[in-house]
């Protein structure tokens, strides 16, 4: 920041691709707005004083006002309106579509702190530290109660829901610290639920990555929850389970006839409602895991029939 918005900080630094376009919506919708606010009191202050009333038994004379007149004053606001709603709907698709090289990040708020872990492994807590000039997906769910997920600097917020995946996407264009904030009402410590966003150069990040304590990473640590919770035991090769192997990103048949894409959501659903999404030709019986993984371990393990690849599928592993 310099000069004046220094001195008197109207907004947050711009500091991602999606900020410059946001401000110029916000910077015109401002302006409409204040040149019609202007416009309108100027007019009603100049006729309230020009057809003041000047005698107490005035009567005005009836008054139709001109076709043109009526047709300016119906349709310039009307093609404002449609201009504002095109350029709002393009920002808006284009904002709520991430990138196919967008690098995914994992959020889930707790009661009061967001939770962060990256698919390499490195877990924190309040902080997140992403890599500038990279599309980031960020990946959100909440243990509890709706938080929101509210990083002002890059203009993107979103709600944080409990037994359902959200998500966003920003690309950091600046390096530095930026605040992040809960934007829902959360409970008693709402107000503390706040941390920084890290933006580092792509070496520092790759550093940052590698330093400090060696997690496995998330697909590795859903790996052994795979055999812990015995899911191996049917999920493989001439299992009572279906093969999950490369079946991430697929389009499935389902037994009721429906047909989904298999994404984080559903693995999710799988998991906790099991009935909800039976295969055709495999028998009802996978037994609910609702209750007996919390959030990070379900993200875990969605990673890891995720690295589940093609190649493994051929194997039959
Ligand atoms: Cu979480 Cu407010």
């Amino acid at each position: 920041m310099t000069g004046a918005a220094a001195l008197f900080p109207l907004q947050p630094p711009a500091a991602s691709t999606i900020a410059g376009g946001v401000d110029q919506l916000y910077y015109f919708l401002t302006g409409i707005t204040l040149f019609f606010t202007v416009l309108i009191f100027s007019i009603i202050f100049y006729f309230m004083i020009k057809y003041r009333r000047r005698s107490p038994d005035e009567i005005p004379p009836e008054t139709h006002a001109p076709l043109a007149l009526e047709l300016a004053w119906t349709l310039i606001p009307s093609a404002i309106c449609v201009v504002i709603f095109f350029w709002a709907s393009y920002l808006y698709v284009r904002n709520a579509r991430p990138p196919a090289a967008s690098t995914e990040i994992f959020v889930i708020g707790k009661q009061w702190m967001w939770h962060v872990q990256h698919p390499e492994g490195p877990r924190e807590i309040d902080e997140l530290h992403v890599p500038v000039n990279q599309p980031i997906e960020v990946t959100m769910t909440s243990q509890d109660v709706i938080h929101g997920f509210y990083i002002p600097a890059f203009r993107v917020k979103k709600d944080v829901l409990p037994g359902r995946y959200t998500s966003l996407w920003f690309e950091a264009n600046q390096t530095g610290t930026y605040h992040l904030y809960c934007t829902e009402y959360c409970g008693t410590n709402h107000s503390e639920m706040i941390g920084w966003v890290y933006v580092m150069s792509p070496s520092d990040y790759a550093s940052w990555l590698a330093g400090g304590e060696q997690n496995e990473s998330m697909s590795q640590s859903g790996g052994h929850l795979f055999s812990l919770l015995g899911c191996n035991s049917c999920h493989m090769p001439g299992g009572d389970g279906p093969n999950l192997a490369g079946i991430y990103g697929q389009s499935q048949k389902f037994a009721d006839g429906s047909t989904h894409v298999v994404d984080d959501s559903l693995i999710r659903q799988a998991i906790i409602e099991p009935d909800t999404v039976q295969l055709p030709n495999y028998k009802n019986v996978m037994p609910t895991f609702k209750g007996q993984l919390d959030e990070d371990q379900m993200l875990q393990l969605i990673a890891y029939v995720k690295s589940l690849g093609p190649e493994e599928r051929k194997n039959g592993q």
